[in-house]
């Protein structure tokens, strides 16, 4: 017997064996149909959702002073209430209750006043870019009024600057530190361009690089558990 007539014999005894269990058949035909049918639903389902675009905008410009202003001063006019400022007012009203999980570290020392500590981790550890840090940490640290339509409070804030030798050092450092985000006074790192670490006189260089790392989760929230 050829070959061929080898490969008919099979395909014939095959096909009579499909013919003869229909319901295999049926789901040897369907289930695959349905699979794709149902990956390819998916596919346009889910398209909007994931792949909108969306159109260019130009957001108003945020006035940025480099001190405890930044972080109470509203983001945008647009924005109102206290959704618009780093610090999440409404954690300080005069007489409220400690929120469940602080933005920052705080602690009430009464009725209308109230501690918070921030910490930044930077790297490397130059002596410019200790110095930079430090410039950073006396602006925003010590007390400040804030005039509410509920009264006047006062935060008084401790920030402490902590320095690494490398990038990886601080981002090992940060992810430990940073496991429990609630009520943890560290805000993120700043990572110096190494060039400009070093050698800040010099005239080649005459941008000031820096990367500034934080947490990939929303911390500024709504009290969560
Ligand atoms: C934050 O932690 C400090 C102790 O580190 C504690 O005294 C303070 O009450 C905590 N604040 C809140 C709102 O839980
Ligand atoms: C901030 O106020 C506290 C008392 O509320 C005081 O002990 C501290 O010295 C003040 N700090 C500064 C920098 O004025
Ligand atoms: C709030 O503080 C401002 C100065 O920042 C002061 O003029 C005003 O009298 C204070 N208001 C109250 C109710 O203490
Ligand atoms: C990074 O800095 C923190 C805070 O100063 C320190 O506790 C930690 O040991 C440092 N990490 C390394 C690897 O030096
Ligand atoms: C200044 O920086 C440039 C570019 O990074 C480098 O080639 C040069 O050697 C540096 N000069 C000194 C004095 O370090």
């Amino acid at each position: 017997m050829g070959a061929f007539a080898q490969l008919r014999l099979l395909l014939w005894k095959n096909f009579l064996s499909q013919i003869r269990s229909p319901i295999f058949t049926a789901f040897e035909f369907f289930v695959p149909l349905i699979l794709i049918g149902a990956s390819f639903g998916l596919l346009l389902g889910f398209r909007y959702k994931f792949e909108t675009s969306y159109d260019e905008q130009i957001y108003p410009a945020w006035p940025v002073t480099g001190g405890f202003r930044d972080l109470v001063q509203p983001v945008s006019k647009n924005v109102y209430g206290t959704d618009g400022t780093i610090l999440p007012l409404e954690d300080f009203l005069p007489g409220g209750g400690p929120n469940k999980c602080p933005f920052l570290k705080v602690i009430q020392t009464s009725s209308t006043s109230w501690h918070l500590y921030m910490s930044l981790a930077y790297a490397p550890v130059t002596t410019s870019t200790a110095t930079i840090m430090k410039y950073a940490q006396a602006a925003y640290s010590g007390n400040h009024t804030i005039d509410t339509p509920l009264g006047n409070i006062t935060i008084s804030m401790t920030v402490e600057v902590n320095g690494n030798n490398s990038e990886a050092d601080l981002v090992t450092f940060l992810n430990n530190q940073l496991s429990d985000q609630c009520n943890n006074s560290y805000l993120g790192g700043i990572v110096f361009d190494d060039d400009f670490a070093n050698n800040p006189f010099n005239q080649s260089i005459s941008l000031i690089k820096y990367k500034i790392r934080l947490t990939n989760t929303e911390r500024r929230g709504d009290d969560s558990d």
